[in-house]
């Protein structure tokens, strides 16, 4: 890349990553707002109790730290591991009719907050486990519908200040490094519990000729994935528990999974962890994707101890502590690395040949 070239996409991206947390932060701040509002006529929801000695970091804390995510991601584009982030889907117009969809929802939400209630979708019948059947985060119709599926993407990067993709994107640096070495054509790619597929949407757009299957337990969430990988040959998106995934084994040279494991019981986990490893190929890659746990980053301790109060994720402090590259190297795999982003972790393990 020429100076001139580099000055110009440090512009570029510095404007518009600027404009997106902004975007988000400002999104943040109305439905705090909202909450306030519509939070007077409802039970009064308990004061958080934060025992990390850091307490919860203010937000100039987590901009800096959202800074210096934003800053990795850069140099990673430069160094050409992966293009240059999309356009937000539908430009300035999808992003407020985003908006207000969510601020819409949002009341819902505060409401099932102060009444505790997160268990209002119809469990039987659905062939889905007992676990899955709940609203995670207090949303709307759960994992269950086409509108939480179209809500999702929104609140994640409203909650993660418009860094969820750059954590996301992490991801695509050891794929970059496997794909380096190998014809993608011939390279199969899982993604286990995809929900509404941001992720393949940037996989795709790095490796265009990738083999890629999502899979997920929600069918509306799978259905935008399959929109988010495109039609081409070899790819597809299926309906599948990630605990029992209906594949050869050794069937994929990388799967990868993003936010998945703290919403799992801890009965559950290893059973995914072996499932992962069983699909994935000898000599392939397995790239996890979860919150960061408690010690990983001290000052954001207390982030992590406010976040299962504020939202129903009732198996999030159980994850906080769980060793989860032992539930892989457990399963046969061996870690390569692991690095924090921001609020995330990421985890790349590897099958060796003959395992
Ligand atoms: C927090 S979302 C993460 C979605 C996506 N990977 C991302 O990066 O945002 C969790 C997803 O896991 C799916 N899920 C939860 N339990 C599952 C299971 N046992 N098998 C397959 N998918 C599951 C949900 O339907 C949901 O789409």
């Amino acid at each position: 890349m020429r100076p001139v070239e580099r000055v110009a996409l440090r512009a570029r991206f510095g404007l518009i990553q600027a404009a997106r947390v902004g975007w988000y932060a400002s999104q943040s701040y109305s439905g705090t707002r909202l909450a306030a509002r519509v939070g007077q006529d409802l039970p009064p929801v308990p004061k958080p109790v934060i025992e990390a000695e850091a307490g919860v970091p203010d937000r100039a804390v987590l901009l800096s730290y959202v800074r210096d995510l934003l800053l990795r991601d850069l140099e990673n584009i430069e160094n050409g591991l992966y293009p240059y982030p999309r356009d937000e889907p539908g430009g300035l117009a999808g992003l407020v009719k985003r908006r207000r969809l969510y601020l819409a929802d949002l009341p819902n939400i505060i409401r099932r907050r102060a009444t505790r209630s997160h268990q209002e979708i119809e469990r039987e019948a659905s062939g889905r486990p007992r676990y899955y059947m709940q609203n995670f985060h207090f949303q709307t119709d759960g994992w269950m519908s086409e509108e939480s599926a179209a809500l999702y993407e929104t609140q994640v990067e409203t909650l993660f200040l418009g860094a969820a993709a750059a954590m996301r994107r992490q991801a695509l640096v050891p794929i970059a490094d496997l794909v380096r070495a190998r014809d993608q054509r011939h390279m199969r790619h899982l993604d286990v519990a995809s929900g509404s597929g941001a992720f393949l949407r940037d996989v795709r757009r790095a490796f265009p000729r990738l083999n890629i299957i999502a899979s997920d337990l929600s069918e509306p969430y799978v259905a935008m994935a399959r929109g988010a990988i495109g039609s081409r040959h070899g790819s597809g998106a299926i309906v599948a528990a990630a605990e029992n995934l209906p594949f050869a084994d050794g069937a994929f040279d990388l799967v990868t999974n993003i936010y998945l494991f703290h919403e799992l019981p801890p009965k559950v986990r290893p059973l995914v962890a072996a499932e992962i490893a069983r699909a994935v190929a000898p000599g392939g890659r397995v790239v996890i994707v979860d919150s960061l746990q408690t010690g990983d980053t001290p000052e954001l301790d207390g982030l992590l101890e406010l976040f299962p109060q504020l939202f129903h994720e009732p198996y999030y402090r159980s994850y906080l502590t769980t060793d989860i590259a032992g539930l892989f190297t457990d399963a046969g795999l061996s870690l390569e690395s692991m690095w924090p982003a921001f609020v995330s972790k990421v985890f790349v393990f590897r099958k060796p040949q003959g395992g």
